[in-house]
């Protein structure tokens, strides 16, 4: 099916077409990130005013890259949840719109289902298999038997990986969002340079836990007595980056053990990094589990990434009238297959 994609979930306005949920004919992103910044974190009134402001913009990028009209377009496929209400709402009633007005069915997706299966818009990646989704929101570890069939196995227990590199990155004066600064600060530096914890490291569980690494961090700088960071910047990240990157990689490892799964799926804002990606390949290298990470511009939010489920559901013929979609501020992955009516 041609589908256009709609992602308005937090603060990046996207719009994609996708084909037979595998080839991405346009992605278009729109980021507010700038705006956001001089907050230091995503302000949700302004971003629902901002995804109001540019989504129709969007939307017609995206159809001319793609080069086809409205008519061409034989389904829609919208972010249903998780995340931001005000946010969600928007591109929720630009696709019942359209929806409605062609004629043609809505699909309701979740943004982590999204994440999730986002590189087989570039790798042919077969279920079963082992997803961890890192961003700025989820830290997840998910048993895969399907599209639409998915565990949960592993968890935050507090905060999310993207979280951790955010808010630490704020402590150490640097914009929102970090993540991308701590990763071009880290390569400088020493990752030895700092004693920090990985928490969680050695229990038993596949939980994580980043709240702690935060509270070291701010310890580590009260120590500096207000003297300048600057130039211990390049450390301090390369240790902060490696505590993260430890623990991820170390819970990937024990649940690849655990369910004996063959293939790795690292997906999200996170999956980014450089040591992320370079640390998840050694791992499975070492242990002959083949790896799959999107490339950057599919890690991060985007609408094309949509296209994978929207197209399985609605070829399938799972199709839910456009008036009982609405939003899900929060949607656990797990109630795609328990409850399909949720869907
Ligand atoms: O998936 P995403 O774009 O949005 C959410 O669904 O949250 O993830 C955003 C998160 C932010 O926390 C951002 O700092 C982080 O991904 N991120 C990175 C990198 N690029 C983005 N974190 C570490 N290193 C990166 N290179
Ligand atoms: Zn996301």
């Amino acid at each position: 099916m041609r589908l256009l994609c709609i992602e308005t979930s937090c603060d990046e306005t996207a719009a994609a077409v996708v084909d037979g949920g595998r080839r991405i004919l346009s992605s278009v992103v729109s980021s507010q990130v700038e705006i956001h910044a001089r907050f230091g974190g995503v302000v949700p009134e302004i971003a629902s005013r901002r995804h109001l402001e540019t989504i129709v913009t969007v939307i017609d990028e995206a159809l001319v890259r793609a080069g086809v009209t409205k008519g061409d377009l034989e389904g829609v496929a919208v972010t249903r949840g998780p995340g931001l209400v005000g946010a969600l709402l928007v591109g929720l009633s630009v696709a019942k719109g359209l929806s409605l007005s062609l004629g043609i069915p809505l699909a309701g997706v979740n943004h982590i289902e999204g994440h999730l299966l986002a590189v087989m818009l570039e790798q042919e990646v077969t279920p079963p298999f082992l997803a961890l989704v890192i961003s700025g929101g989820h830290t997840h570890l998910y048993d895969v038997r399907g599209i639409g069939v998915y565990r949960t196995i592993g968890q935050t227990l507090d905060d999310a990986a993207g979280e951790a590199f955010d808010k630490g990155g704020k402590m150490l004066g640097l914009s929102y969002p970090a993540g991308p600064l701590i990763d071009r600060l880290a390569a400088e530096g020493d990752p030895a340079a700092f004693s920090l914890p990985r928490p969680l490291l050695h229990d038993n569980s596949l939980d994580f836990s980043f709240s702690g690494l935060k509270t070291a961090l701010a310890t580590l700088l009260r120590k500096q007595g207000g003297a300048s960071i600057d130039s211990l910047l390049p450390d301090i990240c390369a240790s902060y980056q490696r505590a993260i990157c430890d623990v991820l990689v170390a819970k990937s490892a024990a649940a690849l053990r655990e369910t004996g799964h063959r293939r790795l799926v690292v997906a999200g804002g996170v999956a980014c990094n450089r040591e992320v990606r370079s640390r998840m390949e050694m791992m499975s290298r070492e242990r002959g589990v083949e790896l799959f990470i999107p490339s950057p511009p599919l890690c991060g939010d985007n609408a094309a990434m949509l296209g994978v489920a929207a197209d399985a559901y609605l070829s399938q013929g799972d199709v839910i009238p456009p008036h009982e979609i609405d939003a899900l501020p929060v949607w656990p992955l797990d109630r795609i297959t328990t409850t399909p009516e949720g869907r």
